[in-house]
């Protein structure tokens, strides 16, 4: 541990520290911290099993045990802040085999999904991946609606999933939900989703070089300008990069 921590430990008053163990070593942290923070604060440098610092990219999944408590708990450790007497064990990813297959030669059936993910017909209906989910997600229903043949439903309740495997680490079942997940996404906006016409036509606008002059335009303007341009477009104006269109 460094001196500053040392210092920034006396700043705090004793009442807000928390002591938490990393792999069985008790530490002294403020217990407002994440788990994350907590760990950076303990003079961790944290390598793998960290990205977004924000929820969305399932990196930092943890295990974790609580004072008095026997069961194990599995959160984001950007997310999830330290309890008194908790116990850490962190997972630089949860490690799953993920089978092959080629999108092109599927068909967006859950029959296909099932031959390549035969343990989802294992499901036992105990909701335990719901309850372990840091995104408030429904896996459960997501695999229960595959095995009905609903991709459609079963894509669109694993939309947020950010693949940081606490349902497949706890599944009685074995299933690797998040693969399972990528794949019904990746069927259902391939061979399901109606064809977005306007997308395919602005592509080939793109490939025609209609916007090819303004492209060149904005790589020369500066900074200043580029940000009041996104600002103005996220305020819902039109994009224009004529200085005076906003004007009276
Ligand atoms: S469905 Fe599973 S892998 Fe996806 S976010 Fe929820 S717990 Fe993580
Ligand atoms: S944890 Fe596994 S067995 Fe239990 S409901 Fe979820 S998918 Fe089914
Ligand atoms: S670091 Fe990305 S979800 Fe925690």
């Amino acid at each position: 541990m460094s001196q500053n921590q040392e210092v920034e430990k006396k700043d705090q008053p004793e009442s807000e520290m928390a002591t938490i163990y990393i792999m069985g070593k008790p530490y002294e942290v403020p217990s407002e911290l994440t788990i994350m923070q907590a760990q950076e604060y303990a003079g961790y440098r944290l390598i793998r099993g960290v990205g977004c610092r924000g929820g969305y990219c399932g990196a930092c999944t943890t295990i974790y045990r609580k004072k008095d408590d026997y069961k194990l708990h599995i959160d984001l450790a950007c997310q999830t802040k330290v309890e008194d007497g908790m116990y850490l064990v962190q997972l630089p990813f949860v490690p799953a085999q993920k089978p092959k297959w080629d999108l092109e030669e599927l068909e967006a059936t859950s029959e296909e999904v099932i031959r390549i993910f035969p343990e989802i017909t294992r499901c036992v209906s105990c909701n335990t991946c719901t309850q372990a989910c840091p995104q408030n997600l429904e896996p459960m229903r997501a695999i229960q609606a595959i095995r009905r043949g609903d991709l459609e439903q079963a894509a669109d309740l694993s939309f947020d999933c950010i693949s940081c495997g606490a349902c497949s680490a706890r599944c009685p079942a074995e299933i690797t939900h998040y693969h399972v997940f990528q794949l019904v996404r990746r069927l259902y906006g391939k061979y399901i989703q109606p064809k977005a016409e306007h997308v395919a036509q602005r592509v080939g606008e793109i490939e025609e070089g209609k916007f090819d002059d303004q492209m060149d335009e904005l790589i020369e303007l500066p900074e200043d300008r580029i940000r009041e341009l996104f600002l103005d477009v996220r305020a819902g104006n039109e994009f224009s990069l004529d200085q005076n269109s906003g004007e009276e």
